[in-house]
């Protein structure tokens, strides 16, 4: 294959088979462009959270589909997303990832300064503007600002075209996840807790994604990682108390079986989650102090409800994977065809005893850092993965596993844990909001 995929959304659908996906999905750099200006710009995608702006005029700067966005608290306590560019001749406005502009934001060059809602507020020496047309070009406009914003539940989600489903279609039920994570909190609130880490790949974002639903790589992966702290553990009396580490290494060489009866759900639009029955942190320690927290908040039956929905990795396609039940998020940054940031956040449950954000953050160390032995397990994976697709003699991907000719008419569906539905769903999702604007 490699034709010119600009301008040709039907070489771009060939691409995507029912059973497999052609590799220029990982490895062409024109297409790599063509996401950004059409996948990323279709679809929904998380920003930040609404803790971390919590006051009028705090913001936050990041990007999405290669354009820098600026996130800002307005006084009257809603969220407004900006593009950061200046109007005047286009310099980042804001260069801090975050910080307070009170009032005004003052360009850097040449000082034009913009209310916090983005229009413009003053130019220096202004008779120099006088019979221009100034005010009525793009210029005095102030700056772009993004229409389609949603919260849910505290997450800043944004689309930047108008193409594609509104916020409630698009993620219909998967948005269960999200009230979760925040349901275990006794206040029903969640707090982003310091930067994230940040984690550079050498790979395409997708490997990343496709991963999270991945359940039949961690016992064959992770056996350098967590199986050296099972053999480690190994020998304990059965009754001998975990330490927290040990504690959330060892389901990670869990057996065939067990990731198979997991379970997995699979939403439209390319969400999904594993642990549909149970997961890898079901059977984390109890913390008498916490529950009793969650049953005075909501009650004995709710609180049981609750904790008992303990869900491995949701994927929010494209960009955001959450685990709720131990409040860690991990955001997707496409920055070439071959290299990605995956930031990890941790999040406290307000109202819950410190105890559960030391578990978070103790988990966001061991698996998601830069410094984590698994996650370099799976890094070694996605890199081995980038290079070996420039083979020549197969240029496809197999996503064969528990296909069924069926599946593609259904909606909102549950499988086997192990089964390579969630990311057939997520490349049919991509080939149609790829190619909904070429
Ligand atoms: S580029 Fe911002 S004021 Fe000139
Ligand atoms: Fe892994």
């Amino acid at each position: 294959m490699n034709p010119s995929y600009r301008g040709n959304p039907q070489a771009v659908r060939n691409l995507v088979r029912a059973d497999r996906v052609h590799r220029d999905l990982y490895i062409s750099e024109e297409i790599f462009t063509l996401e950004q200006e059409h996948f990323f710009s279709n679809t929904w995608n998380y920003l930040g959270h609404e803790s971390q702006i919590p006051l009028a005029g705090d913001y936050i700067t990041t990007e999405l589909a290669g354009q820098p966005l600026l996130l800002v608290r307005q006084a009257d306590g809603s969220v407004r997303v900006l593009k950061n560019r200046c109007a005047h001749k286009g310099a980042r406005l804001v260069i801090c990832p975050a910080g307070s502009a009170g009032k005004y934001l003052r360009c850097p060059y040449h000082a034009w300064v913009y209310r916090i809602d983005g229009s413009l507020q003053s130019v220096p020496l202004k008779k120099g503007y006088e019979g221009t047309s100034l005010y009525e070009c793009e210029a005095g406009q102030g700056l772009a600002v993004i229409q389609h914003v949603h919260l849910y539940r505290g997450f800043i989600f944004a689309k930047l075209n108008d193409a594609g489903a509104d916020f409630q279609t698009y993620f219909a039920d998967s948005l269960s996840s999200i009230d979760n994570m925040a349901d275990r909190s006794p206040q029903g609130e969640l707090e982003v807790v310091g930067p994230p880490l940040r984690f550079t790949h050498n790979c395409n974002w997708k490997m990343f994604v496709e991963n999270l639903n991945d359940t039949m790589h961690p016992m064959v992966v992770h056996e350098s990682s967590a199986g050296t702290a099972k053999s480690m553990w190994a020998g304990q009396p059965a009754d001998a108390v975990k330490p927290m580490a040990i504690e959330q290494f060892l389901p990670f060489m869990s057996d065939y079986k067990f990731f198979e009866d997991m379970g997995v759900r699979v939403f439209d639009n390319g969400h999904s989650f594993t642990g549909v029955n149970f997961s890898i942190h079901s059977n984390y320690s109890g913390i008498p102090e916490y529950e009793a927290a969650m049953q005075a908040a909501h009650g004995a039956q709710r609180t049981a409800q609750i904790l008992g929905m303990a869900r491995h990795n949701t994927v929010y396609y494209p960009n955001l994977t959450i685990k709720g039940a131990i409040q860690t998020i991990r955001v997707v940054k496409p920055l070439a065809v071959d290299r990605t940031v995956v930031e990890s956040w941790t999040f406290r449950l307000k109202g819950a005893p410190p105890l559960l954000l030391q578990r978070t953050a103790m988990y966001n160390r061991l698996i998601n850092s830069p410094f984590s032995v698994v996650g370099h397990d799976d890094l070694y994976a996605y890199r081995s993965i980038q290079t070996g697709l420039h083979a020549g003699g197969n240029e496809w991907v197999s996503l064969h596993r528990n296909y069924d000719p069926a599946e593609i008419d259904r909606h909102d569906q549950v499988t086997v844990g192990t089964s390579e539905l969630p990311m057939r769903n997520q490349y049919r999702t991509w080939v149609n909001y790829m190619t909904a604007t070429m």
